[in-house]
């Protein structure tokens, strides 16, 4: 799977001309979506793209987040995890599953088959580097959405994905990502207490997502090297953007909510491949450092790893002119100084409060959007990968309009495809584009 540099660039080139067209063959800056009527008695019909742990679990939670619900169309690359499944769904809700055989489709362009059916809402699971594409044809198919994170692995992605949030909002259409921290109760009582000044101005946000390994598929006889690396995109950063922003992208958006959503200037890191260091993971690191100076000497300090066998933990520390808040993200919220909190309310699903949330504005007719701060959110993660991997110190401005395109286009994708794969990033060598 390797590529002289001149024909990669030539590639790129054409990829990121192509990626000006909607995979549905039309101009989206100029395509008519059909606008939900939003009444209260429609059936909603739910779509599903992606089928594997998080699809299926949106699913559940979408046909969970409203009476009136139907799960009616799944598409996947691989028939073996559709049926898979499917059969979870109809194991956990069988009444709101009602996928006949001729709406599940299999394939590079199974999307476009559930977007063309009379589907109103689309979960988009798929890895993140399809995220996109399949955005823009959903909003140009004029379906409400919901994506999970991260939505695009390059910067050209993240400037399309901007481009089609607001797309969304003018058509009226959802767009809701899966930044599901942002809809955890705990979380919303603390930032709450924030706002509100509790712990004064906040001057650092420290960051953690340090984990251990992750799943892998084992290669089977019968698999190409694509389908090999297709099943295991996470170690690919083509198709995952690399573990900065594929998981720890979660740690990332809660600093970047503490700081209310503002954009860091300057973003400088460090990063590399100690222990997970086989062929078959591909060639994205295991750690990453960065550290992101926002103005008024303001800083969020991120750090995260996935290696086995070393301490876990998911934190943030704050530090306020007037005190301190510490999250351990799945056991504390507790803030000191001024005045001493602790949050202990009563637990809630973050996964099904964000489908709650999105079926709720939807038949509303006040569809929730937060597209363009899951754009930003993605950048940041993008933006640490730029630094850690080059070595270089980066501000917004460069590294949002940086011109690398990590993969090909949604109408590229073929089971013959070589797509080549970038050797591991050596900071100092690796050079920013
Ligand atoms: N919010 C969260 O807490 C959370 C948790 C886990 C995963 N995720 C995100 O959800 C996404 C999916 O992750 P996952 O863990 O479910 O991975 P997964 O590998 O279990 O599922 C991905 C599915 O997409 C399918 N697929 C791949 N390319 C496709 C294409 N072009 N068209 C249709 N189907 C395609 C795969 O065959 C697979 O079934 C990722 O972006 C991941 O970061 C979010």
């Amino acid at each position: 799977m390797s590529m002289p540099n001149e024909s990669r660039r030539n590639f790129i080139k054409k990829s990121s001309t192509a990626a000006l067209t909607s995979t549905l063959g039309f101009n989206i800056l100029s395509a008519k979506p059909r606008i939900f009527k939003n009444l209260n008695n429609d059936t909603l019909k739910i779509g599903l793209i992606g089928c594997g742990g998080r699809g299926t679990g949106a699913a559940y939670q979408a046909s969970m987040a409203d009476p009136n619900v139907m799960i009616t169309a799944m598409a996947d690359i691989f028939q073996d995890r559709l049926d898979k499944s499917y059969e979870n769904l109809k194991l956990e809700n069988p009444d709101k599953l009602m996928v006949d055989e001729d709406h599940k489709f299999i394939g590079f362009d199974s999307y476009k088959k559930v977007l063309e059916s009379d589907v109103d809402v689309v979960i988009l699971a798929t890895p993140p580097n399809f995220r996109p594409g399949h955005l823009e044809a959903a909003v140009a198919a004029g379906k409400h959405i919901f994506t999970e994170k991260p939505v695009a692995v390059d910067a050209p992605g993240i400037r399309r994905v901007i481009e089609t949030a607001k797309k969304a909002k003018e058509n009226g259409l959802a767009m809701m990502s899966g930044f599901c921290w942002r809809h955890d109760v705990p979380k919303i009582d603390t930032y709450k207490k924030l706002s509100d000044g509790a712990i004064g101005d906040i001057q650092s946000v420290y960051n953690t997502y340090n984990t251990g390994a992750l799943w892998f598929h084992e290669r089977q006889p019968d698999w190409s090297d694509f389908e090999f690396e297709m099943r295991n995109w996470l170690y690919y950063n083509w198709m995952s953007g690399d573990h900065i922003i594929e998981q720890a992208i979660h740690s990332i958006d809660l600093m970047s909510w503490a700081f209310g959503d503002q954009l860091p200037e300057r973003a400088v890191g460090t990063g590399g491949r100690q222990s997970r260091t086989e062929p078959q993971f591909g060639n994205i690191y295991d750690h990453f450092a960065v550290v992101f100076e926002y103005p008024d000497g303001k800083k969020g300090f991120h750090f995260s790893r996935q290696q086995k066998d070393c301490s876990r933990n998911y934190h943030l520390d704050m530090l306020g002119t007037e005190g301190r808040c510490y999250i351990d993200v799945f056991r504390k919220h507790e803030i000191t100084g001024k005045e001493h909190w602790k949050w202990d309310g009563e637990k809630s699903n973050m996964y099904q409060n964000e489908h709650n949330t999105l079926f709720a504005s939807i038949r509303k007719g006040e569809p929730f959007n937060d597209g363009i701060r899951m754009a930003n959110s993605t950048m940041l993660g993008i933006w640490g990968r730029m630094v850690a991997y080059t070595g270089q110190s980066l501000t917004w401005d460069e590294a949002f309009n940086s011109q690398e395109v990590l993969g090909p286009e949604l109408d590229q994708f073929t089971w013959d495809l070589e797509w080549p794969l970038q050797a591991v990033a050596k900071p100092g060598i690796t050079k920013f584009t």
